[in-house]
């Protein structure tokens, strides 16, 4: 079932698509609100491969550098800057050379020639003043260290933000692999293949590197569940995928993620997950991630047919009374009340991307209108001198919401 990793770079296949289109449409939004706070970023690609596939189309490093050009050519900050970093293990050449028109006045890329294990903290060391953001997008699950993961929180950045890419399902079965439990796949292979499948087998080394992984040992009650019959094989993907944001919670604040996949129900064939600490950064990337939902349901799993309904990112049918329902639940933690966009940050956190944030501030609407919730607002009237009715928070604005007795 593996693939032959040169055939990676051929063609750009339909998933990679996604998982670009999910980063070049964050960048943007990224790039311009982490300039204005006057704080260096350091944006490292750590899997980053060619540069451009061998059908032409760009891939990770150059999307992110033209994001780079185009965002320090309309930033008002002045005096700040974006440096770029890129590792691969195997294709730094090519990489070089396909990147060498980045080369200009915004900065010269560094390439790294290596393992991003190896090389990651070296790099991160002397950036204690930057915001951080880690693309990570590697074949496989081998080199996603969690405890990696955690010293990265622990490092006092300005800011840190990571973009992973896990294959919840490639760890699912290596998992079973390791406790000699048989995992049955009964869809298409050739939606799952895996690039660079890890290799395990029922050592100690193995449980070992799985734990290092997942960053604990819960995945083994899931394969025994899994082994008893009490889950079939998407609940116990599900449910990994669930406990592992658990862990990045520990140390993350807010972590969303993104299945994909190519048929509706199907396994994802992986998924993406942001981690970081900053509610806008949370929101924006909800926001992109139920853009790309919409776009990978109509245009890959409906063949262009656009859906009656609403989805959630896990394809689930979703309407506002579920969400309200859902957020009159949530407002039992905050009995003090909680400011809108951490509230909304936290929501998606806890409940995954359900729906854009601009629902969201619709079914606020329409629960202070029905008395359920009391907002204060700071200040209380517009400019015009009429009583603010807003949910959207700035510098200048504030809104409480907390669920009334
Ligand atoms: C999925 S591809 C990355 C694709 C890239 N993000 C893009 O959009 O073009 C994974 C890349 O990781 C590289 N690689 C494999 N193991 C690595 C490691 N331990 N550290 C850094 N790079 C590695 C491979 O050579 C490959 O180019």
């Amino acid at each position: 079932m593996a693939k032959d990793n040169s055939a990676f770079f051929k063609k750009k296949n339909t998933w990679s698509e996604i998982k670009d289109r999910l980063l070049g449409c964050y960048l943007p939004q990224y790039f311009q609100k982490v300039l204005l706070t006057y704080k260096p970023i350091f944006y490292v690609d750590c899997f980053a491969g060619k540069g451009k596939f061998d059908d032409g189309k760009d891939g990770s490093p150059r999307i992110a550098l033209k994001i780079r050009d185009d965002c320090m050519g309309r930033t008002s900050a002045k005096g700040v800057r974006i440096e770029t970093c890129f590792i691969d293990l195997n294709y730094a050449d090519e990489l070089n050379a396909n990147i060498a028109d980045y080369r200009n006045l915004n900065g010269i890329p560094t390439v790294i020639s290596g393992r991003y294990e190896d090389e990651i903290e070296r790099l991160l060391a002397a950036k204690y003043d930057a915001n951080i953001f880690l693309y990570i997008d590697p074949y496989g699950i081998k080199a996603l260290d969690y405890g990696l993961f955690t010293k990265f929180a622990d490092y006092g950045f300005n800011s840190i933000e990571m973009l992973i890419n896990m294959n919840s399902f490639g760890f699912m079965r290596a998992a079973c692999r390791a406790m000699k439990v048989d995992y049955i796949i009964d869809e298409p292979l050739d939606d799952l293949v895996e690039y660079e499948p890890t290799q395990v087998d029922d050592s100690p080394q193995s449980v070992k590197l799985l734990n290092s992984i997942a960053g604990g040992d819960y995945w083994q009650a899931i394969v025994r569940d899994y082994n008893a019959g009490e889950i079939d094989g998407y609940q116990a993907e599900k449910r990994f995928s669930t406990e592992y944001k658990q862990q990045l919670r520990k140390k993350y604040t807010y972590v969303l993620d993104m299945p994909i996949r190519m048929k509706p129900k199907q396994r994802p064939k992986y998924r993406m997950i942001h981690v970081c600490n900053h509610e806008e950064g949370c929101i924006l990337m909800a926001d992109n991630m139920s853009s790309r939902s919409d776009e990978l349901f109509i245009d890959v799993q409906n063949q262009g047919q656009l859906s009656l309904f609403n989805c959630n990112t896990e394809n689930d049918v979703i309407n506002e009374d579920d969400i309200e329902q859902k957020m009159m639940n949530f407002l039992l933690n905050f009995p003090n009340g909680m400011t809108a966009n951490k509230l909304i940050a936290l929501f998606f956190t806890e409940y995954g991307v359900l729906c854009k944030s601009g629902t969201i501030k619709k079914v606020w609407k329409d629960m202070e209108k029905c008395g359920s919730i009391e907002v204060t607002r700071e200040p209380a009237l517009t400019d015009k001198g009429r009583i603010s009715r807003t949910f959207t928070e700035s510098k200048n604005q504030s809104v409480t919401i907390r669920r009334k007795p």
